[in-house]
Order: structure tokens, then C-alpha cells, then sequence
């Protein structure tokens, strides 16, 4: 698959599929997302009250076009090679459908997301994580990603293998921040011609002051 994407001023990235927008790395969408995310009540076990707390106070609603909505430099989380955010944005209903993030870290570049319940089961995550998987790879220069997921998680697991990702080896147990370790099952999608072509990932760690949680 060939993806383009727009590669704007103030870090804004916009790559465009059939249906939807996906877009790095506006701090709106990411706070949007943990807003829909604190909200639903299969998340209610995953996620800390201090992660949730930070949150709620986002409005939901429809999203301007991402391309004629220019993000100013405030509204922008600076393109960090060790965590990228895409928020997958409904082109027709302007609604925020699902996330993909990566996290990379000693080495390993670890890929995960959800959809909105909603939009699941219509090849939105499919349609998603192909293209977020391409641009990690052609984009921001990542050769190898992971994803983990639960024995029990089928939805995943065939998410991950439909969108080309192969069983490989790894941690058995991970351990979520809220103290509960999962069973786990690794996949990779590797791709030798990854490249490194955006012009604005920063070489060092930067920061976080508003952006703090991150896991899925
Ligand atoms: C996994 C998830 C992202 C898939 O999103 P989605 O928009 O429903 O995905 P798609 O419609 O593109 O379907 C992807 C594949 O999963 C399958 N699938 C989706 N939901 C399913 C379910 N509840 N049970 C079984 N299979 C399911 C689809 O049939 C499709 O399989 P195929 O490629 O063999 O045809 C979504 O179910 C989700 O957000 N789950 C909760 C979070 C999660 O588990 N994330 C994965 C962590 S790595």
C-alpha cells in the first residue's frame, strides 16, 4: 500500500485513507481520545482515577477538517520518535473513530490502539492500523513494531494478522499501571525498507508535562 501523508508546519501529520483522517499529533485529538476512552465502562479497569481525572473536562463533539483546521504550535505535541499518536478522524461524520499509538523504548517499538464501540467491526481498524503501520515504518523510520495482546482477544489478534503482523517471541506477562498483569502474545510486522523521512522527529526524550499517560 502506498500511503501519503501530509508532513505539516508546527508537527501536524495528516494521512488520508477511504473513510478517514489519521492524524498525529494534535493534543486535542490525544485528549479527546482519553476523554472517549475514561468514559466507556469497558476501559473502567484500565485506567487510573488520576488518568481519568485529567480528562473529562475535554469537549466532545465533531472535529474540524484536519487539513484546513491548522494546528497552531500550542495545540501540537512536538513529533517524539518515542511515542506517536494517531487519532483516526471519520472523514463523513468528523467523529474521533479509534487510536493507534507507538512506544518505543530500549530498542523496541511497541504498537497498540483502539477503536471507538461504535465504529468497530467495519474495517476501521484494519483500515487504521495498515496505514499507521506504513508510516511508522516509511515515515518515522521504525524497521521493526511489536503489539501485545491477551490470549483471550481474538478481535486483536485477527486485527493484527489481517493488517500483516506474524507471531513472534516475547515478554509472557506484561503488567498494566494499575497493577494487573496480563498473559500475553506478541506479533511483529517488520519491513527492511523502512526509512526515516519526516523532518521533524526530535533526537532526545522530551518532557511531558500535559501528555503523561500513555499506555493503551
Ligand atoms: C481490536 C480492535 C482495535 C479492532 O477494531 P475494529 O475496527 O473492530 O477492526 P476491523 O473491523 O478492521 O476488524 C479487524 C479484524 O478483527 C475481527 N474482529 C473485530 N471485532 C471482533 C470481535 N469482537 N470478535 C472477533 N473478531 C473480531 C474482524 O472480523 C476482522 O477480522 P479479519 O481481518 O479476519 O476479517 C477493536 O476491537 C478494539 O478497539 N478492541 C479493544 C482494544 C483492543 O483490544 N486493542 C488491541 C490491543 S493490541
Amino acid at each position: 500500500m502506498r500511503t501519503g501523508v501530509v508532513c505539516g508546519p508546527h508537527d501536524l501529520h495528516v494521512a488520508e485513507t477511504p473513510r478517514l483522517w489519521i492524524v498525529s499529533s494534535r493534543a486535542n485529538d490525544f485528549a479527546r481520545w482519553m476523554r472517549q476512552a475514561a468514559e466507556d465502562p469497558g476501559n473502567r479497569d484500565e485506567m487510573t482515577d488520576e488518568a481519568v481525572r485529567g480528562w473529562m473536562q475535554v469537549p466532545l463533539g465533531p472535529i474540524a477538517d484536519p487539513v484546513e483546521n491548522t494546528a497552531e504550535p500550542d495545540d501540537m505535541m512536538p513529533v517524539d520518535p518515542h511515542f506517536l499518536f494517531f487519532a483516526g478522524i471519520s472523514r463523513q461524520t468528523r467523529h474521533l473513530v479509534g487510536n493507534v499509538s507507538v512506544f518505543s523504548r530500549n530498542q523496541v517499538s511497541e504498537i497498540g490502539g483502539s477503536m471507538h464501540r461504535d465504529y468497530r467491526r467495519q474495517g476501521y481498524g484494519h483500515e487504521m492500523l495498515e496505514t499507521v503501520t506504513t508510516l511508522a515504518h516509511r515515515h518515522f523510520g521504525l524497521e521493526r513494531l511489536v503489539a501485545g495482546s491477551e490470549p483471550a482477544n481474538t478481535a486483536s489478534q485477527r486485527w493484527l494478522a489481517g493488517s500483516g503482523f506474524t507471531p513472534t517471541t516475547g515478554p509472557a506477562t506484561v503488567t498494566l499501571e494499575n497493577g494487573r498483569t496480563l498473559r500475553t502474545l506478541w506479533s511483529e510486522h517488520v519491513d527492511p525498507g523502512y526509512e526515516l523521512r519526516c523532518s521533524r522527529p526530535r533526537p532526545v526524550f522530551r518532557t511531558r508535562r500535559r501528555y503523561a499517560w500513555r499506555t493503551q
